[in-house]
């Protein structure tokens, strides 16, 4: 009787239980893409969505957040760079409105536990290395995102990849780890959970859905790359992966202030979400991209993964035994 109740216990995912969520799959943030609408359609389709604050005022962040109520009564999360000036204000409005998990990243998660633990909500929080998730767990959050090297977006300074690094974190932390970067179909679900994580997070793959807002020539941009056509920009200070183009190419390998320079300086390079065009924005993209070939509802691709990575596990168990003899 007692095993039985163990095995259950274990059976009982601890990461859909902190957000919510019908799945343990969690949205990746995206500055101005994923708003209240695109949140929502994940949180309908059984992961977690989240709404980012970054870029966003006070009053946007609750409209985006009201707007996400209207479309899904499901829980919608919100991220939060503790960095920002406007952290402590985008939390206030982010309780205020109900939200019952807030995603911290780039800064220390102990300056807002006790204002979390206060109001009831669950914080999970973005690291990119070993040390980052020891810190984050002293400090008392609920769980990790644990980001590799391969991922879209800002990623760490130490080029720590996703297959090393949930392993070494799930080994070393007692609260559960969240996989992040490289992940874009039931494989890499599998792989996740085979190293230790208990969820996934997941932004690449979610760009070339018809629910995501970025403009349509990086959702054709994102289908058509291949292995090789991200690259680094920023690599000192804040390293940040995106889709090779005219402009990025250009300022690829150069300090920050450089890049920024240069970019500037052909007049009409935009983060994507404020301007540009194929050639011209900068498009934050992961190593995933490769294997994306198709603009896809997130209905069909939460379900697809989630649904077929157990399959996937349990024929790596009989070929594995098969072997064994
Ligand atoms: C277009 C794009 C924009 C992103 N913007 C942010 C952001 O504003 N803040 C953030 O914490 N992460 C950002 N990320 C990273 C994602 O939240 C997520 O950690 C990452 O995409 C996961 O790796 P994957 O791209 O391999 O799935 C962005 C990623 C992409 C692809």
């Amino acid at each position: 009787m007692a095993a039985h109740i163990e095995v259950k216990e274990r059976a009982k995912n601890r990461v859909s239980g902190i957000l919510g969520s019908r799945y343990p799959f969690l949205q990746g943030p995206m500055r101005l893409i994923t708003l209240g609408e695109m949140a929502a359609a994940v949180s309908e389709a059984g992961g977690c969505g989240v709404i980012a604050a970054s870029g966003l005022s006070g009053e946007r962040l609750r409209q985006e957040l009201k707007r996400a109520r209207e479309l899904t009564t499901r829980p919608v999360a919100v991220n939060i760079p503790i960095y920002r000036p406007n952290a402590l204000e985008a939390m206030e409005i982010a309780i205020e409105e109900g939200v019952t998990v807030i995603y911290t990243s780039a800064g220390n998660p102990a300056k807002i536990m006790e204002r979390a633990r206060a109001a009831g909500v669950r914080i999970i929080h973005k690291v990119s290395n070993l040390e980052m998730g020891v810190k984050a767990q002293a400090a008392g959050v609920d769980a990790v995102v644990a980001m590799g090297f391969e991922a879209g977006g800002h990623v760490g300074r130490e080029q720590i990849t996703t297959f090393c690094l949930i392993p070494q974190l799930a080994d070393a932390l007692v609260i559960p780890v969240i996989a992040s970067g490289g992940i874009a179909d039931a494989r890499g679900v599998a792989a996740a959970f085979a190293l230790g994580a208990e969820g996934v997070e997941v932004g690449t793959r979610l760009v070339a859905t018809h629910e995501c807002p970025v403009p349509e020539f990086f959702k054709e941009a994102v289908c058509r790359a291949s292995i090789g056509d991200t690259l680094l920009l920023g690599r000192e200070a804040m390293p940040i992966r995106v889709l090779k183009n005219r402009v990025t190419a250009r300022v690829a390998g150069m300090d920050e202030t450089e890049a920024d320079r240069r970019i500037a300086s052909e007049g009409d390079a935009h983060y994507v979400q404020e301007g540009g065009d194929k050639d011209t924005a900068v498009m934050p993209c992961g190593q995933a991209a490769g294997m994306i070939k198709q603009v896809q509802h997130i209905s069909e691709v939460v379900e697809a993964m989630m649904k077929n990575a157990g399959a996937i596990a349990k024929d790596i168990v009989h070929t594995l035994e098969e072997e064994a003899g």
